[in-house]
């Protein structure tokens, strides 16, 4: 996740670069960077916001009609100087921002170093624009033509935009699974991964689909054609958008763009980690250490909040499916028990912002004690991934929401891929289900799609229970985390008292506050559990309670005693929750919507909690 701008025209670039990257910033904002044609080429970068780049160029030439800006958010390479792009070729001549991932940058940098291409960042960047160079010096082609040939080698995404020092007329851009957007104005023309940088200047844009490559010359003409080099004739769109509502791509709140983002961000979980019909999953940092962690003889999970309910589904799936025992943590409580820990343990630490103050020091505690760490995290280059002795991103992308919702799905089948790795390795899966579910692992965003399209209904009812003063949720299983999570959701964002159970525990303690004002939310798609569940809901009936009912598609007993029904696609039993807590996020969702509450800032809560 990056953010990109770039011009080319009659006007200052720079100013309009910065400006645009601070509107992109939502999209990382660990570096930044820009290059700058003016007779020379000026390349600026700096680890930091886009204000320590602009203090940074402050007292440079800035100069320039053409240029190219970069907003970083770190995956290949740490954050810092050098890691910042734009990225230059090993002749100086061609820089490059990018705003995705290149997979198979390793062969490719391999190949190139074996040609005597030299590298000084980590990132997969720098190795495309290399790439590119080493195409264009071979057969002496136009940049456009180098650009393309290089992007029928690289496996990935990419948004990227070029510029050739030696042809400053122009401006190459090409577009797969990463966004970008070409700004037609008078004379001048503009890309950006959104409209938000480009909207002030002109309405006209076009948004570039994906394997297209577009010119854009300094006369403000352009042309695009596909990757296969034929000429296409561009949808060129009139903008009616506020700036305000771009900046959270066209959603009312970045808590609702983040649920929405989880088809996505759930695939870039996986991206060349797995392969269903090749039957391998390949988690970097786990490989490293997989000995340590095949023979552990204990998994001790610690983290806080949603992430600690991540971390509850990950002691299900370990369990059943690679027969490792689990211990799951609050890392506040961890930190001071004393526990006993040993160097035979493996902790994994779960973490969205990968800052947060318990768990950065739990795991501290377990380092010293000699256990192997191993965090699952969002944000790249953070404390609690530096701490980790290995680990695995979830690349879910920044995630601005408080509530956390794409990060618990990406920690989930990060988590997912690791047990079922583990189970693969220790021999305790058999081939057939391991195979089953991978194949049911890349159907899931597909079936998140469905799901989202339940949302006017789950809307429905969130106007039916919004004015309760206290909710329940309950589920068996691996819904039972999930429950948890439908709980947090809606205490956090709505304010109403909810409590998370397991479905048959209720009858211990909260049955005797079930009453007609009571909303029951029941998580009951298991298979496993089904005639239980069942059982569970008609206790609730009986005392008037008001069910609320996630079923899996084409139900029919719970339906029909349920009050509320909402249906999501079938999956196999440990994937349930990667489908089962999407609803659960929209119906907090809409439910704090309609009670005025700010959705993406609720009072008192932090994105990221740096003090215990
Ligand atoms: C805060 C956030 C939650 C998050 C928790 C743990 O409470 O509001 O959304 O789940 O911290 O944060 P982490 O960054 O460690 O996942």
């Amino acid at each position: 996740m990056c953010g990109i701008v770039a011009y080319i025209g009659t006007q200052e670039a720079y100013p309009i670069i910065i400006k645009g990257l601070q509107r992109l910033e939502y999209r990382g904002y660990d570096s930044a960077g820009v290059a700058l044609m003016n007779g020379t080429l000026n390349v600026y970068k700096r680890k930091g916001k886009v204000q320590d780049l602009l203090d940074f160029a402050d007292d440079k030439s800035t100069k320039g009609n053409v240029g190219i800006g970069h907003t970083r958010w770190a995956t290949h390479g740490k954050p810092d100087d050098l890691n910042a792009h734009p990225h230059v070729s090993s002749n100086g001549r061609l820089t490059l921002v990018h705003n995705g991932i290149i997979e198979n940058y390793e062969p490719l940098k391999k190949a190139l170093q074996k040609d005597g291409y030299t590298f000084s960042s980590e990132t997969d960047t720098e190795v495309l624009i290399n790439l590119i160079q080493s195409i264009q010096d071979h057969d002496d082609l136009s940049l456009e033509e180098a650009v393309r040939i290089a992007l029928t080698k690289v496996n990935g995404a990419y948004a990227i935009v070029v510029l050739d020092k030696n042809d400053p007329n122009k401006l190459v851009a090409a577009r797969k699974a990463s966004p970008l957007v070409l700004g037609i104005g008078e004379d001048e023309l503009f890309f950006a991964s959104d409209a938000t940088p480009i909207i002030e200047y002109t309405k006209k844009v076009v948004y570039l689909n994906d394997l297209e490559i577009a010119v854009a010359n300094r006369n403000g003409e352009f042309e695009i054609r596909t990757i296969d080099n034929s000429l296409t004739t561009p949808y060129v769109q009139e903008l009616e958008m506020e700036i305000e509502r771009i900046e959270k791509g066209g959603y009312d709140y970045f808590m609702l763009k983040e649920i929405h983002e989880q088809p996505k961000t759930i695939c870039d979980a996986m991206r060349g980690r797995m392969n269903a019909s090749e039957g391998w999953i390949r988690l970097g940092g786990l490989e490293e250490h997989s000995n340590r962690l095949v023979n552990a003889d204990r998994i001790i999970i610690a983290a806080c909040g949603t992430s600690w309910h991540s971390g509850l589904i990950a002691e299900y799936l370990f369990e059943e499916l690679a027969r490792m025992p689990v211990e799951v943590e609050y890392a506040s409580e961890l930190r001071y028990r004393n526990p006993v820990i040993t160097e035979k343990d493996v902790v994994i630490a779960v973490s969205q912002s990968g800052e947060t103050a318990d768990t950065l020091a739990a795991i501290e505690l377990a380092d010293e004690k000699g256990a192997l760490i191993y965090g699952i995290v969002n944000v790249v280059g953070s404390s609690i991934a530096r701490a980790s002795d290995a680990g695995s991103y979830i690349h879910a992308g920044p995630e601005i929401g408080v509530a956390s919702t794409k990060a618990f799905t990406g920690q989930v089948t990060v988590l997912t891929l690791m047990a079922l790795n583990l189970a693969f390795k220790r021999g305790k899966i058999s081939k057939t289900y391991y195979h089953q579910l991978l194949t049911e692992m890349e159907a899931i965003p597909g079936k998140i799609e469905k799901i989202l399209k339940s949302n006017s209904k789950i809307e429905y009812i969130a106007g039916e229970i919004k004015d309760s003063t206290n909710a329940l949720y309950l589920g068996r299983g691996y819904n039972f985390p999930v429950a948890l999570e439908g709980a947090l959701k809606l205490k956090e964002i709505s304010y109403i008292h909810a409590e998370g159970y397991p479905a048959a525990e209720m009858k211990h303690g909260p049955i005797a506050l079930i009453d007609e004002n009571m909303p029951v939310v029941v998580i009951a798609t298991n298979q496993s559990a089904y005639e239980k569940i069942v059982s569970n809901v008609q206790e609730v009936k009986a005392r008037n309670g008001k069910v609320i009912a996630v079923v899996t598609e084409g139900e029919k007993i719970i339906s029909q005693m349920a009050d509320y029904t909402i249906e999501i696609p079938e999956t196999l039993e440990p994937l349930t929750p990667l489908l089962s807590v999407i609803p659960m996020q929209l119906l907090s969702y809409h439910i704090a919507l309609m009670r005025g509450c700010n959705v993406d800032q609720p009072r008192n809560l932090a994105k990221s909690v740096t003090v215990e």
